[in-house]
Formats: structure tokens, sequence, C-alpha cells
């Protein structure tokens, strides 16, 4: 289900997102992304959800063959837009994860970073089986997000019957506005894609994990 709340949270956080990325103690494992991602999707047609400023865009343009980015708000998207990328290969679109119907392309793969821990644990069925309806196959999905880190991550501050987390956020303009942040195990992960797809592998890291599997 599209969270309103969330998206509005995001939309309003687009101009200060990319400090998550300078953050000190996570660089090593960043530079690792770096590396990890574009390589699991050389020479592919990506199609990208929830693509935010494109900060990752930028590295999956230096192998992709071609990059659709594409995000519900409109704020990100024009940092995306105005970005620098090392290859022109790369369009935009708004779109909502929950309707990638509405997205033209052809694709063999699919890229969501720092999307998955958004969804509600009830909605990750429904939000694969829309990535892998637009994929041919043999098509790679690459999924990227954070771990729970102890003194690094932002405190849950709720958990809900079905067992979703939840964080306090807050914006340099002072407002504070709770967020579905999950923070699934490496199990919970593989079961997640049994039906959608096969050989799923998950790299952890110290703060991120990355899961790809084959459509
Ligand atoms: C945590 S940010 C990740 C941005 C980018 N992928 C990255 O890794 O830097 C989450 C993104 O999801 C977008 N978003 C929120 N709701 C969405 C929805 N229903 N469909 C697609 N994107 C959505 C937000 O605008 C935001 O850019």
């Amino acid at each position: 289900m599209t969270d309103v709340k969330m998206a509005d949270y995001y939309e309003r956080r687009a101009p200060h997102y990319d400090a998550v990325y300078a953050r000190p103690e996570r660089q090593a494992d960043i530079r690792t992304l770096q590396r990890l991602i574009p390589a699991a999707l050389t020479g592919r047609d990506v199609l990208e959800v929830a693509a935010g400023t494109g900060y990752w865009t930028q590295f999956v343009s230096a192998t992709a063959n071609t990059v659709v980015a594409t995000d519900y708000n409109p704020a990100p998207l024009a940092i995306a837009a105005a970005r620098e990328y090392p290859r022109a290969n790369v369009r935009f679109g708004r779109a909502d994860a929950f309707a990638l119907d509405q997205v033209a392309g052809d694709f063999t793969a699919a890229f969501a970073g720092f999307w998955w821990s958004h969804l509600r644990r009830s909605d990750t069925d429904r939000f694969l089986r829309g990535v892998c309806a637009r994929m041919r196959p043999g098509s790679a999905v690459v999924i990227v997000d954070n771990r729970y880190v102890d003194g690094s991550s932002q405190p849950v501050t709720r958990t809900d019957q079905a067992g979703n987390t939840f964080q306090r956020r807050e914006l340099p303009d002072g407002t504070t506005t709770e967020i579905l942040k999950n923070f699934p195990t490496a199990t919970e992960l593989r079961t997640a894609v049994d039906g959608h797809g096969s050989a799923p592998d998950i790299v952890e890291l110290e703060y991120y994990w990355l899961l790809t599997f084959t459509v």
C-alpha cells in the first residue's frame, strides 16, 4: 500500500538526503556497495525503483546498458535529473513502486536502494510480484538496505502487531515524522524471494545487506 506520509517525508527530505552517504563510519561499506551493485547490473536494462536523488543511479549508469530511474516524488527526482552520470543511458520518470506496470520499457534487471525497509511486511510479496512482472526471464533483481546497528541506526520507537518497526525522524525544519523502517534477517529475505525467483544471494556488510536473485 502506498504510504503517503512516508512519501511526503522523503519529498521534504530530498535537499538533505545525500548527507546519509557521508557518515564516516559507513564509508568502507559504501565503497563496497559502489563496487558490488554496478557489478551485478553490468550490461542490463535496469528498472530502478524509488531511485531518490540518483545517488546509486550514478554508479549503476557506469556498467548498465540503460537505466530507467523512477521515484514517487518530484523533489528527489529533480535532484537525480540534475546529476551528472558517467554515460548518457539514464532516463527518469515518476512511478509508484506498487504500480510499475505504468513504467515504459523492457527490462533485464531491477534495482531498489533503501526501499525494502519502508515496505510493510505484508507488502513485500506484492512489491516483488510487481517488480518480477516487469522482468524478462533471467533478469537480475538487486536490492540493498540497512542493517540495524546499535548506536548508529536511529532507534526503533515502536513495533506493531505484525512486527513492523518504526522510527521517529526529524528534518532540519524541526518537524518529526514516524517512519516505517524494517530490518529483515537474511532468512526472512530468502523466504520473501520464494516463489518470485531463484538463487537468492545475500551479502551482509556491517551496516547494509545486499540481496540479489534471478527471475
Ligand atoms: C530511503 S529513500 C531511497 C532513495 C535511493 N534509492 C537511495 O538509495 O539513495 C526512499 C525513496 O522512496 C521514495 N518513495 C516513497 N514512496 C514511494 C513509492 N510509493 N513508490 C516509489 N518511490 C517511493 C522516496 O521519494 C525516496 O526517494
